[in-house]
């Protein structure tokens, strides 16, 4: 297994290339199923999630085509479809579960493994099979699979998440885009994500409308044809490159970003002391004079603070004049980056969904290890800014949302290595 050598850095300047955002694809890339017509993806990001999804398209008899050094992804799905997502791909990636609501639309029924409990929580899919049950699938569990039967086809239903699940309300949305009649969705997840799935499917000929708000409203149709997608700018992977010359100095612009898909993250860095500005190539950031100030932070659905930007707050939190609060309220195991940060000298107490962090003047190097994919980057943006050396083991964690990221760091004069595994 590879790790990631960091060496305690000076300001960083310089600019950092945004990808197109990981969430968005993986849920757009099973949007294939919904027509027999291709569907090319455009500024696609080069990550093994998305190695993963294709692996799993190309079992159901989708094709996935990485063009342009895998910057383009043309896929197709016009031959034989197996339903049958098998839990040796499923239980890699959770977003495997995207497929279940393209297959039901397509075919009238689905076989998809449970993806199974991840680092972070259990992560069940009561919320999804709620929602396709409202559209007329009978969905049950057998052998660790749910078996999803729509006879007669997906009926359009008004139908209000019990939360406002980002998966359930993708696999709602292209379900509803193939049902007879209207549909709305109350409660519906508000993020970015959402909205560039909606714009995908307006573009394969759905109908559409109310995306990004919590009320979605759906007409099907009775098929969809090809489009070709932009995949939207990663607003996670933009939020965490800000956050290196925030915790290092200096002033680093990232090309492509978009402040409107990140404002509560942005009040929480301008509350603690770093310039936010978006220039018309990206966003450009960099650390008012003086110690980054503590601030409290509480993890919600879109628009409120991004749970996946919470692992990296803290490690900007950890050197801050003063005590912070941090409140994940999304998931329920989401701060084991903690006792890795403490390792380093960070002093944080963790008590269920809060994580106290009472500022240091500096962190200090040391052997850590990652252990989910947004912690992992965490204890880079830690080591940028640490006395010494910290080597990140078990980076393959981080390869799943993050594209070459010593490069881009290097770009901005960091001091950071890969070492691959002997
Ligand atoms: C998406 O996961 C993202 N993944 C996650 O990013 C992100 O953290 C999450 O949304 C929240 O923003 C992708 O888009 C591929 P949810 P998703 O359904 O859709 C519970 C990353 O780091 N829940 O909004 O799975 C669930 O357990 C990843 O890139 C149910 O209880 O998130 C969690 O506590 C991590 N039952 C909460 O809701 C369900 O049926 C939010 O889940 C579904 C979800």
């Amino acid at each position: 297994m590879d790790s990631i050598v960091v060496r305690g850095n000076g300001p960083l300047s310089g600019q950092i290339p945004i990808a197109g955002a990981k969430n968005a694809c993986l849920a757009l890339m099973p949007a294939t199923l919904l027509s027999d017509e291709p569907l090319t993806l455009t500024n696609a990001p080069r990550l093994s999630d998305i190695r993963t999804m294709t692996e799993l398209l190309a079992s159901l008899g989708a094709e996935v085509t990485a063009l342009q050094d895998g910057k383009v992804l043309a896929t197709s799905c016009h031959g034989e479809i197996n339903p049958v997502a098998d839990y040796d791909i499923v239980r890699k990636m959770r977003a495997s579960n995207l497929v279940l609501g393209p297959l039901l639309a397509r075919l009238g029924h689905a076989v998809v493994s449970l993806p199974g409990g991840c680092a972070i929580g259990a992560r069940p899919m009561d919320i999804h099979v709620d929602a396709l049950s409202a559209l007329g699938a009978e969905i049950e569990l057998k052998d660790g699979y749910l078996h999803a039967e729509a006879k007669g086809g997906l009926k359009g239903a008004v139908h209000e998440l019990r939360f406002a699940s980002v998966g359930a309300t993708e696999n709602f949305l292209m379900a509803a885009s193939l049902a007879k009649g209207t549909s709305v969705l109350k409660n519906a997840a508000r993020e970015p994500e959402i909205v560039d799935l909606a714009k995908c499917l307006r573009a394969m000929g759905a109908q559409i409308e109310g995306d990004g708000t919590s009320e979605i409203v759906i007409e099907g149709v009775d098929r969809l044809h090809g489009a070709t997608h932009p995949v939207v700018a990663d607003r996670i992977e933009l939020g965490t490159y800000m956050l290196a010359p925030a915790i290092c100095g200096g002033e680093v612009e990232c090309l492509g970003g978009r402040i409107d898909l990140i404002e509560s993250f942005c009040e929480k860095l301008d509350a603690a002391g770093v310039s936010v500005e978006q220039t018309h190539t990206g966003v450009k950031v960099s650390r008012k004079n003086g110690r980054i100030r503590a601030v409290d932070v509480v993890t919600e659905p879109f628009p409120g603070f991004p749970t996946d930007l919470q692992a990296q707050m803290m490690a900007l939190l950890c050197t801050a004049e003063g005590t912070s609060v941090l409140e994940e309220k999304i998931f329920e195991n989401r701060f084991m980056h903690a006792p890795e940060l403490m390792r380093m000298g960070a002093n944080i107490e963790v008590h269920g969904g809060h994580a106290t962090v009472h500022g240091v003047e500096k962190l200090k190097g040391a052997p850590v290890m990652a252990t989910d994919l947004r912690a992992s980057v965490s204890l880079i943006l830690a080591g940028l800014a640490a006395e010494g050396e910290t080597v990140v083991s078990r980076v393959y964690h981080l390869d799943r949302g993050y594209e070459r990221v010593e490069e881009k760091l290097k770009g901005v004069g960091a001091h950071i290595e890969r070492v691959k595994a002997s």
